[in-house]
């Protein structure tokens, strides 16, 4: 089989067979097949587009091209969560506690953030000792025991995915739903869990702008997990302005840990994407109702037990309790300043990715892989699209080490707002919820 013939059929718009796909995800993933072909490849799909069977097969080469973690001895309990990104996206620091309180075992692969997108692992590496990489053996029976762990990913895992997702970043195939679709669901399926609850964002902090594409995509990956054998629930959430009301990875825990002690003031986007999102997780793995799984994530978490169970989880791996219970043995960011309201009215819209790029520009994230985080930087926001504001008023403040970040990092805040005579339509915060239906036997 030559490897032109099978670009030009993609070129043309044929649909590819099994074998040739698996031939090309072999042989890019071995370094037989060169960049350029590969390349090609991916511009063709980008235009042309696959049908549904390519792309599970697609995704089945890629979860397959490295490890695949055997989750089965949690049975039907293993439930893992992945969002399409965001800006202030904290969930899974209260998720992952809150399904495990409701009987859900969450053994978590994260990644780093690039770009305006902040990174799990980089968040959770601002708290002292915590450890991302475990050996197996210690992560399983850590989740076995407390029912959460969360490690960085490894080079072993959906290697392919790696590689194709870098050439994706450097020759504009980026946005095209068979590619993020087999690449989420790639690692999604090498990670090994039973149930998957996707939170694909919508808005203009996500890859998604608009709800009908988000759609898309996530039905697409609820088919590739269906016809993979997975339990596969998507939930549309709003990623029009920034995920509650910190971003960096430092003041983003810090809002996590008092969320979780029962502080929600001004948190309602957070704690009803969390709990949908938790108890989304409890009812696939449980079968039951997510309504009813709903009420018993909301018990636990006024009940103050995720609370403990994010406490325990945060210690087993090493993280600094002390750090965690006691405000004042965290360290602030040495330099701040307030950006102001700069008209009377309503504040009508802040741009979510022009705010996590001000995050970046503060420290809080990287443009390049080997950047350097500043765990402290990042942004708290004291007022949110729909509130009123007069002419002068604070709406946030911006920290960082770094002092000279600070004047544009604050221009490029004050450019992200827009401000309105009229109050703005309320945005829901969760927009849609697409189920698979997987057949068991
Ligand atoms: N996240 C991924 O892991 N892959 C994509 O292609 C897009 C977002």
């Amino acid at each position: 089989m030559r490897i032109t013939d099978m670009i030009t059929r993609k070129r043309d718009g044929q649909a590819l067979t099994d074998k040739e796909i698996r031939n090309f995800i072999d042989g890019y993933t071995s370094g037989t097949i060169p960049d350029y072909q590969m390349s090609a490849l991916l511009m063709a799909i980008y235009f042309r587009g696959m049908t549904e069977a390519e792309t599970a097969v697609l995704t089945d080469c890629m979860a397959h091209s490295g490890e695949m973690l055997d989750l089965s001895r949690f049975g039907d309990l293993s439930a893992d969560k992945h969002s399409t990104g965001g800006v202030g996206d904290k969930t899974t620091f209260i998720v992952a506690p809150l399904a495990a309180c409701l009987g859900c075992k969450t053994a978590k692969m994260s990644g780093r953030g690039l770009g305006h997108t902040g990174g799990t692992i980089d968040k959770l590496e601002s708290i002292p000792g915590y450890r991302t990489s475990l050996g197996g053996a210690e992560f399983l029976s850590q989740v076995e025991r407390i029912g959460v762990s969360v490690i960085g990913a490894n080079a072993d895992l959906a290697p392919a995915d790696k590689k194709l997702y870098a050439l994706r970043d450097v020759t504009g195939t980026v946005e095209s739903v068979p590619l993020i679709a087999s690449s989420i669901m790639s690692k999604k399926l090498a990670a090994g869990a039973k149930n998957i609850v996707l939170d694909v964002t919508v808005g203009s902090g996500a890859f998604m702008k608009t709800k009908e594409n988000a759609e898309i995509l996530a039905r697409a990956m609820v088919d590739i997990g269906t016809r993979c054998g997975r339990r596969v629930t998507a939930v549309l959430t709003d990623m029009d302005q920034p995920l509650g009301r910190c971003i960096g990875n430092a003041l983003e825990i810090e809002e996590v840990i008092a969320f979780l002690r029962g502080d929600d003031r001004g948190l309602d986007d957070l704690r009803e994407v969390s709990l949908t999102l938790a108890a989304h997780m409890a009812s696939l793995a449980r079968g039951i109702p997510a309504d009813a799984a709903y009420k018993e994530a909301e018990t636990a978490w006024k009940s103050g037990r995720a609370y403990e169970t994010f406490l325990a989880f945060i210690t087993a791996q090493g993280g600094d309790a002390d750090w965690i219970i006691n405000p004042g043995a965290r360290k602030k960011a040495p330099y701040e300043t307030v950006a102001v309201a700069e008209h009377t009215g309503y504040l009508s819209h802040m741009n979510a990715e022009e705010v996590g790029i001000t995050a970046m520009m503060l420290g809080a994230g990287r443009q390049k892989t080997d950047d350097k985080i500043d765990p402290l930087a990042g942004i708290r926001l004291l007022k949110k699209a729909g509130d009123t504001v007069s002419k002068g008023d604070p709406v946030a403040v911006l920290y960082t080490s770094d002092k000279a970040l600070l004047p544009a990092a604050e221009r490029r805040f004050s450019a992200a707002l827009e401000y309105a005579a009229e109050k703005p339509a309320e945005r829901a915060h969760i927009l849609g919820e697409i189920a698979g239906d997987l057949q068991e036997k």
